[in-house]
């Protein structure tokens, strides 16, 4: 079983996950992974998700083998049938296969470069891990989703809000340049399963993915929850719960990061989370997944106010996935 979108899980099965890490944060200890260890690859920067995995494997009993492509091992190259006469030194095939032969499970983080949406869409990376592995694959963050970062912030909402449906909104933000999508989709996509009302607020040319939006719109439909997409920034705020800011790129501008640059330069001071957008909402709690651009993104009297809870977000990635690796390698 791998664990690559909280897409291919049931409501009874996330649930259970978040109860699972609720033990876990109120102290509950139980060693899985004992004599265990699990391969995390990073091909790209990261705070949270390295130190809370490699402290979650710990806490379980195990160790985890960091590796960087390029960095602390070899460069990869992971399309079939190439002529490896590049600068990639090792194709991802054997990567896997002897990665394999020595742990339970590999976690990988592989960013979009934001080159090419046709080919980035599909996730080429990570699934390339799934199908050459016979272990567990988890994603730490691909080209299209964040499943980890997902379920903290489902587990943050039921903890600040409790277990009713909310209102969410997923607003866009500026930021100096283009960012990958794989926030804004796994968050519209967990926050649809678990049955909330999102709004989703962009300016033109900032579109999810289409086949994305029509995954959220069906689980909105099957729990009971519903989906909106405003570009009025102001109606976007009105009576929400829950405000979960991220930048993101148009993915009509993969490839020319200079286009998507001009074309938001107008959003920037409109689209900022502040105390006046806050104070049209329903006593809204705060999000954001980190890294945050502080007066970018959010203005410091929202993050550091007392509704903000992007602090408690970063540390329920902790317990997801402690109780993610459990219910993987138990
Ligand atoms: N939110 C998140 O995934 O943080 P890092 O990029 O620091 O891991």
């Amino acid at each position: 079983m791998n664990f690559l979108s909280t897409g291919y899980f049931n409501l009874d099965e996330l649930n259970e996950l978040i109860e699972s890490a609720m033990r876990f944060k109120n102290g509950h200890t139980e060693r899985p992974l004992e004599g265990r260890s699990v391969a995390l690859v990073f091909f790209n920067p990261s705070l949270r998700t390295r130190a809370s995995m490699q402290v979650g494997i710990f806490e379980l009993g195990g160790n985890a083998v960091i590796l960087e492509p390029g960095s602390t091992s070899w460069t990869l190259e992971h399309r079939e049938g190439v002529v490896m006469d590049g600068n990639k030194t090792e194709h991802l095939k054997e990567f896997v296969r002897v990665l394999e032969r020595y742990v339970s499970a590999i976690g990988v983080r592989t960013f979009a470069e934001l080159n090419d949406w046709g080919a980035e869409r599909a996730d080429p990376i990570l699934n390339a891990f799934a199908r050459y592995a016979n272990v567990p694959v988890i994603n730490l963050e691909s080209a299209m989703h964040h499943p980890c970062q997902a379920m903290a912030d489902m587990m943050t909402i039921h903890e600040k809000l409790g277990n009713e449906k909310k209102k969410v909104l997923l607003t866009w933000a500026w930021h100096p340049k283009p960012l990958p999508m794989a926030v804004p989709n796994s968050f519209a996509l967990a926050a649809a399963q678990f049955g909330h009302d999102i709004r989703i607020a962009h300016p033109r040319g900032y579109e999810l993915d289409e086949e994305l939006i029509r995954e959220v719109k069906h689980f909105a439909a099957e729990s009971g929850g519903s989906m909106e997409i405003t570009h009025d920034l102001e109606a976007a705020y009105d009576g929400v719960d829950v405000v979960y800011s991220k930048s993101w790129g148009g993915k009509d501008f993969y490839g020319n990061a200079d286009a998507d640059i001009a074309h938001r330069g107008p959003f920037r001071e409109q689209w900022i989370v502040d105390e006046q957008k806050m104070g049209l909402t329903n006593d809204a709690i705060f999000m954001h997944c980190l890294p945050v651009r502080r007066n970018v993104i959010v203005k410091d009297s929202v993050i550091d106010g007392p509704r903000s809870v992007v602090i408690n977000e970063a540390e329920n990635r902790l317990h997801v996935q402690k109780a993610m690796l459990t219910k993987l390698l138990r």
